[in-house]
């Protein structure tokens, strides 16, 4: 097996030209970012395959019109090789700053340090990436997301206080090797942990989609017919599992608890009528903290390493009042 490190992972962005090491490890500071009236902005997506992400874009830019600036948007189709040439473009465009919403923990690192290498600062949206192979304040300004450690935990403890007896749980884990998936399996496994009297029966991923998340919810819903606990890593695979139990002859929120973390408008209609007992928002409205953290840092402000999202939570006591808010 093959140790990447930090090290390794820069050594080998030098060799491609994408990093300048001067002495050993030694970095430049971040790029600064000069005080404009107008600036060309990347925002490199990861996909567009769901509400979240639609809303996601749709924000990011509603606000770079409102303010007038270029945006330069790249939707990388779900795949991290084209995101990292999604950013190469952006960097040969000369744009101002880069928006990266990082596919997955690893593999846009090289993006991250090419940017840079060319003077681009980079602001992390919504994904992070390992933090052992880059540093917030050192190789990119900040990372801007919920807290998914959190929102996976959240999940759990309502759980562990409304199951009324259902105890075997599958989980539909999201896009593998993406901090979302990482962090909301570990805040939810330790937390049902702790919690006691719970069996994780199986855990895969369904790659945040509706229809992967419907086959893998299927299969494991036939290897463990006793199931009585969903929890998806977000709505769409959510939404995947419904229509499993549907076509399984089971009845979602009466025989088998769907739990999911997003919070689009057709999930949380699916706590009013019933199918969904409860999810914790993940907010996808990044634009108008996108572009403040870009000014304050433009401003020669020093950026937190985290600038932190705030998440609601619904079920069935606020879900009908939280429905027109949701996205
Ligand atoms: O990174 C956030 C996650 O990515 C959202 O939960 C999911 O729906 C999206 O694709």
């Amino acid at each position: 097996m093959t140790l990447v490190t930090r090290r390794t992972i820069l050594l080998a962005a030098s060799a491609l030209g994408a990093v300048g090491l001067t002495a050993g490890l030694a970095f430049a500071d971040l790029p600064p970012l000069a005080k404009k009236d107008t600036y060309k902005v990347g925002f490199a997506q990861t996909e567009s395959n769901n509400p979240w992400r639609i809303a996601q874009t749709k924000s990011m830019q509603d606000k770079a019109a409102e303010l007038g600036y270029q945006l330069v948007y790249t939707d990388a189709a779900g795949s991290a090789a084209k995101q990292v040439a999604d950013v190469n473009s952006m960097i040969a465009q000369g744009v101002d700053l880069i928006f990266l919403a990082p596919r997955e923990e690893k593999p846009l690192i090289p993006a991250v340090m090419a940017a840079k290498k060319a003077g681009i600062p980079v602001i992390l949206l919504d994904r992070n990436v390992d933090q052992a192979l880059a540093k917030a304040g050192e190789d990119y300004v900040t990372f801007i997301g919920s807290d998914f450690i959190d929102e996976g935990k959240r999940v759990a403890e309502w759980l562990a206080k409304n199951a009324n007896g259902k105890s075997k749980i599958i989980e539909l884990e999201g896009t593998t090797g993406s901090s979302p998936a990482n962090d909301r399996k570990k805040g939810f496994d330790e937390a049902i942990t702790a919690a006691g009297g719970f069996t994780i029966l199986a855990s895969q991923s369904g790659d945040f989609a509706r229809d992967k998340g419907r086959q893998v919810a299927e299969a494991l819903l036939q290897a463990h017919p006793d199931a009585d606990v969903i929890y998806a890593h977000n709505d769409e695979m959510a939404m995947g599992a419904i229509a499993a139990l549907e076509a399984a002859g089971k009845v979602p929120g009466k025989d088998v608890l769907v739990l999911s973390i997003d919070g689009g408008k057709e999930a949380v209609q699916a706590v009013v009528d019933g199918k969904i007992a409860a999810v914790v928002e993940c907010n996808p409205r990044f634009g108008p903290k996108a572009f403040e953290t870009m000014a304050r840092y433009a401003a020669g402000e020093k950026i937190e390493a985290w600038v932190k999202n705030v998440d609601k939570f619904y079920d069935p006591s606020n879900a009908a009042a939280e429905l027109p808010n949701a996205y």
